[in-house]
């Protein structure tokens, strides 16, 4: 495993088809609190807090396997961090497809990404009910931790055994089945105090966005945490397929790309509703700017600019131009909308038939309706995030997953830094047999004020690296600022590729 400033240089392939698939198993163990040793390096004794991380667990019940992976049923982990020590927990999601599912030792449900039940389309046909799988992403809001999943409401948790409450309905906030945001974004300060902004969809001929805004922790004036503290809806022309968005202190965007949805083959059973987007060739999405209630913008309309032509699912940050007025957005890109088809087996897919991502700066101009861009990154990227103290805010650094290889599309291999004003890379690589997931950084705390805060690359990055080589999971730590490998640590434990993660500081 190597640090290196990257160079234009490795255009070879370094990495087996075997040892990436080879992650693709069920889950077989729940642990409790297992304490866990570095192989190598040593665990910062400052970092106090727990880095939670979801991801579909369970790929396959009586020899059929999930079409996609994203149909896995959601696994929690916990990795617990004190005093140079770390233990880990980790528990599925007792969501009630889970436990039928586990019950009967097969297939129950049908998957949103093209998972049948067993018989055929005759069996799947006019089946439209949805499994909450809870596998996307786990946050701690006030005292609850929430999987979350974003076409229906979230699995409240406890936050120490990670057992399962239930459903929440957030205190009565959702109504049943209410579509809820696996992709919060957490305000650092913007108006005040921090907060929780999320979002719902109800998509149809005409999409409403529901964005809530929560307290993230008790605030002056009387809030408490997870206390929602905005709320409002807005409905916009056509079919809205939003997995992610970003926020300002005045804005929330979102990118609706150029999909179409025909239900028609989810409705005869044939494919998986998600396998019925496609993306409308020719066609370029647009940027939803909707006003945050007690921002600038407080009670404006939202803005409708044009995107450029592209597909995306997630975003690194956003933030006001001052100097400019612009409404800066970065993004991962794809060519076109990936998809699987339905006679594919993801496990043997040809990356080069697909395309990969990169990170792409937007400017808005809000008042011209006007966007231009710039790449960013052209290597192969995905699950990019800056410091969260920078959430919303002109950020200099972001930290993200990168294929090995400097252009074309292959599995994450690497960790990239990237600094934004210069253009300056470090990289840290789990090639040839490590293929890592998303990273998540998690800044160094100060006793100071704010005022003294220490820089903005000044922590650590804490990522799950499928190792190949031992068919099993290592969390790596890794030194935010110089890329630098703390840690290893190897668990006891074979996790899938998982998706979203999230850290809270110890109390
Ligand atoms: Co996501």
């Amino acid at each position: 495993m190597t640090v290196a400033a990257s160079q234009p240089s490795d255009v070879q392939r370094c990495w087996d088809h075997h040892d990436w698939s080879s992650a693709f198993r069920n889950v077989g163990v729940e642990l409790s609190d297992v304490p866990l040793e570095p192989v190598r390096g040593t665990i910062p004794a400052e970092l106090k807090g727990t880095l939670f991380r979801n991801g579909p667990g369970r790929l396959e019940r009586g020899g059929q396997w999930v079409h996609h992976p994203f149909d896995g049923d959601g696994m929690i982990c916990a990795f617990r961090f004190e005093g140079g020590q770390a233990r880990l927990t980790n528990r599925f999601v007792r969501t009630d497809g889970w436990l039928a599912e586990e019950q009967i030792g097969r297939f129950v449900y049908r998957g949103v990404f093209g998972t049948q039940k067993p018989g055929g389309p005759l069996a799947n046909a006019f089946d439209l009910r949805l499994k909450n799988i809870a596998n996307t992403h786990v946050v701690q809001l006030g005292d609850q931790l929430l999987a979350l999943w974003e076409a229906a409401e979230p699995h409240a948790l406890d936050p120490v055994t990670l057992e399962t409450m239930g459903l929440s309905r957030l205190k009565g906030l959702l109504k049943p089945g209410e579509a809820f945001s696996a992709h919060p974004r957490f305000d650092p300060g913007h108006h005040g105090e921090p907060r929780m902004v999320t979002f719902g969809v109800k998509a149809g001929p005409t999409s409403t966005i529901r964005l809530m805004e929560f307290a993230n922790e008790d605030h002056l004036n009387g809030a408490r945490a997870g206390d929602l503290v905005a709320d409002s809806r807005h409905s916009f022309k056509g079919f809205a397929f939003l997995h992610d968005f970003a926020i300002t202190p005045s804005w929330a965007v979102f990118l609706q790309n150029a999909v179409a949805f025909n239900p028609l083959p989810f409705v005869l059973g044939q494919k998986g509703a998600a396998q019925c987007l496609a993306s409308k060739p020719g066609e370029a999405g647009q940027f939803w700017l909707v006003p945050r209630q007690s921002g600038h913008q407080a009670g404006a309309r939202p803005l409708l600019v044009p995107a450029p032509e592209g597909f995306v699912f997630h975003h690194l940050n956003a933030f006001e131009d001052s100097a400019t007025g612009e409404v800066v957005v970065d993004s991962i890109y794809y060519e076109d909308f990936p998809s699987i088809g339905p006679e594919v087996d993801y496990r043997a897919i040809d990356f080069d038939s697909i395309p990969e991502g990169q990170l792409r700066r937007c400017r808005i101009d809000p008042r011209g309706g006007t966007v231009r861009s710039e790449w960013l990154e052209q290597r192969c990227c995905e699950f990019a995030m800056v410091n969260p103290a920078k959430q919303g805010l002109d950020a200099r650094f972001a930290w993200m997953a990168v294929a090995q290889r400097e252009r074309g599309n292959d599995p994450l291999q690497a960790i990239e830094k990237l600094d934004l004003q210069t253009g300056e890379r470090l990289v840290w690589s789990a090639a040839p047999r490590g293929f890592v997931t998303e990273p998540v950084m998690v800044p160094r705390l100060t006793d100071y004020s704010p005022e003294d805060s220490v820089a903005e690359d000044s922590g650590w990055v804490l990522v799950p690296v499928w190792n190949g080589a031992r068919c099993a999971t290592d969390l790596v730590i890794l030194n935010a600022a110089d890329m630098k490998e703390q840690a290893v640590l190897e668990l006891p434990l074979a996790i899938p590729y998982g998706l979203h993660g999230s850290w809270a500081e110890a109390a």
